[in-house]
């Protein structure tokens, strides 16, 4: 039976993504820290799409416990792996809170990393799939999220170029990466926590995201169609999908 694994599964887009691909009659491995969200969701999708659904609860940001995961993972016929679990800061750099940038840059980047690398390892002539969320921020550095930015940037430019060699190579697994832009979830109250910037600098931010916000389904069916393409990157511009070989074109090839 083959399984569809999706990380930072119990709220947001990774929950979408999960009922996206349950609707579509994909079978399910939903990880996350909050157990007694991802069974919430589990009983509600099995119900809706008669899928099997298993969860994992993991904490991304220790190494022990994402060793210990990809080893359970590997119990399992997948077929695509979604690196989506993230987190965000909104702040001036300096004004950051370290230990809220140090677990950041260790889930967005280190976590992912590690999944992938491993993932990828393992199903080189697989015909599987690796999709890594990054962000319109990847592409476009946002003045008041630089490090947030930045991280993401790791994600596009590491993903894309993988996903590139891997095709020089004719390797079988694709790898993908899926760029939202503002997405309803729980991201921006998070990302706020420990925010330097002033109210009205924090309520303005707000404003404009709400107003320019994607629901989390939508971005989900958007994420649906990059898995059923052939190519690397889906961004969102605009408000649309744009599916590309990717914009990181810069690689030296030695
Ligand atoms: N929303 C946006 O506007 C937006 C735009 C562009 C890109 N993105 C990207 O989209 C992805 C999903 O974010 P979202 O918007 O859906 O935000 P979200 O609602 O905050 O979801 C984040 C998910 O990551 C999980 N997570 C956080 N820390 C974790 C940890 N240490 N270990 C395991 N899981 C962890 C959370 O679950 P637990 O708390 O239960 O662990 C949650 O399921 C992120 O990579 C984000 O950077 C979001």
């Amino acid at each position: 039976m083959k399984y569809v694994l999706i990380t930072g599964a119990s709220s947001g887009i990774g929950k979408a993504l999960a009922e996206k691909f349950a609707k579509e009659g994909h079978n399910l491995i939903l990880a996350a820290r909050r157990t007694n969200l991802l069974k919430i969701i589990k009983g509600e999708l099995k119900d809706k799409y008669n899928v099997d659904i298993i969860i994992y609860t993991v904490d991304l940001l220790d190494s022990d416990e994402v060793q210990k995961f990809y080893a359970k993972t590997k119990e399992y016929d997948i077929e695509v792996f979604i690196n989506n679990a993230g987190s965000g800061d909104v702040n001036l750099p300096w004004n950051s809170d370290i230990k809220k940038i140090e677990k950041m840059l260790d889930l967005n980047i280190k976590a992912l990393t590690t999944l992938s690398i491993m993932f990828i390892k393992d199903n080189l002539d697989k015909d599987v799939q690796l999709i890594n969320v990054s962000s319109t921020a990847g592409y476009n550095i946002i003045s008041g999220e630089i490090t947030y930015s930045a991280s993401k940037v790791f994600v596009a430019s590491w993903t894309e170029s993988v996903a590139k060699q891997l095709k020089r190579l004719n390797k079988k697994i694709k790898v993908k990466v899926l760029a939202p832009s503002t997405t309803e979830s729980e991201f921006i109250e998070k990302a706020l926590i420990h925010s330097k910037n002033k109210h009205w600098e924090i309520n303005a931010y707000k404003k404009q995201k709400k107003l320019r916000a994607k629901s989390a389904k939508d971005l989900a069916n958007e994420g649906y169609k990059l898995y059923k393409n052939d190519k690397i990157l889906g961004i969102i511009e605009d408000n649309n999908l744009k599916l590309s070989n990717g914009k990181y074109d810069n690689i030296r090839w030695i």
